[in-house]
């Protein structure tokens, strides 16, 4: 990055492990699983980012439109409860709109610091903010926030109280044990006076859930798809994209949506001289998306470091905000 495209930003680190390789090690890996699986964190390449945008403009992906909603339906309550002169902290600055309805309700924010796997992404965003918001020094971070991050020196800020923000329901991509951890990184972050704001999405009817992760327009399909798209651009993978298909439903049992692709034929990947056989019908398990009803997510949180203050939700009760502090 050179300094022409930061100089509006206080800081920028950047701790984001090579990403070539990462995928690399990643798709080997996860296809000599016996479940074969690929994280979901791959699907965010700018291709894969902007098919995501599309899905959240659908009728039927409520998440991102209920969320901004209740957001700005909290504005004068977010006033009241947050200390004044707070330094906010982004995990995944995915949507600046989000971020705008906390920054312009807080009172007085002092710095937002972005976090975000996506380097172009994360500058974009965190110069929007610095450029909209005068008295706020901006600073990014670019690293993988489901694991643990060495803070840089520069981003301490122990004088100041800090809320974390995680909006987008991000954290139910995490098995529960893992978000119980991320939970507890995200605790030693913001300190023993620390508060949280993180939306989840809820527990609901399944028809709800195969509706929005099987949208009409096919783009989830093609959110899922883009991964085979990846392996064959990046990794040069042998692979028959057409022979693939997009699968997602709600698993009742374990509450949580499950993306697939499904191999439509036998048949092999080969990556790099390795092959990768498929039986008709075997799937590569590409996302798990956890629903939490507002007992569940409560406890998960107590467990790991943190107490709800005050949680809100939309008239359908599809989306949960909560307002955490630090126990
Ligand atoms: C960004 C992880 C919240 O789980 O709903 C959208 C990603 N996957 N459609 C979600 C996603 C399929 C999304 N999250």
């Amino acid at each position: 990055m050179d300094d022409e495209n930061i100089k509006d930003l206080d800081y920028f680190v950047d701790i984001q492990p090579k990403k070539k390789i990462e995928f690399y090690e990643a798709v080997l890996e996860g296809l000599s699983l016996p479940q074969k699986t690929i994280s979901p964190k791959f699907f965010y390449d700018e291709r894969g980012s902007k098919i995501f945008d599309k899905i959240c403009d659908t009728p039927e992906y409520y998440l991102t439109r209920t969320e901004i909603a209740l957001l700005n339906d909290i504005q004068e309550e977010l006033y009241s409860l947050v200390e004044p002169g707070s330094a906010v902290v982004e995990y995944g600055c995915g949507s600046s709109i989000k971020i705008k309805a906390l920054l312009s309700a807080l009172p007085e924010p002092s710095h937002y610091i972005a976090i975000d796997i996506s380097k172009s992404h994360l500058i974009l965003t965190a110069k929007e903010i610095a450029s909209n918001y005068n008295n706020i020094s901006v600073a990014a971070i670019c690293a993988d926030f489901m694991e643990p991050i060495e803070w840089p020196e520069k981003a301490s800020f122990e004088s100041l109280k800090r809320l974390a923000f995680f909006p987008g329901s991000t954290i139910g991509n995490l098995r529960p044990s893992e978000a119980s951890q991320f939970l507890k990184y995200v605790r030693h972050l913001v300190g023993d006076e620390g508060t949280f704001l993180i939306g989840v999405d809820m527990k609901k009817d399944a028809e709800v859930f195969n509706r929005a992760y099987n949208d009409a327009e096919g783009h989830t399909a093609d959110f899922n798809l883009n991964l085979l798209h990846r392996m064959k651009n990046e990794l040069d993978a042998d692979i028959n994209i057409s022979e693939f298909s997009h699968k997602a439903f709600y698993n009742e049992k374990l509450g949580r949506v499950e993306m697939h692709l499904i191999s439509d034929i036998k048949q092999v990947i080969e990556i790099d001289n390795k092959e990768f056989p498929f039986e008709k019908g075997e799937s590569i398990h590409t996302e798990c998306s956890y629903k939490y009803s507002v007992k569940e997510f409560s406890e998960l949180a107590k467990k790991s470091g943190f107490s709800v203050l005050k949680n809100w939700s939309d008239k359908r009760n599809f989306f949960g905000i909560y307002l955490m502090k630090a126990i």
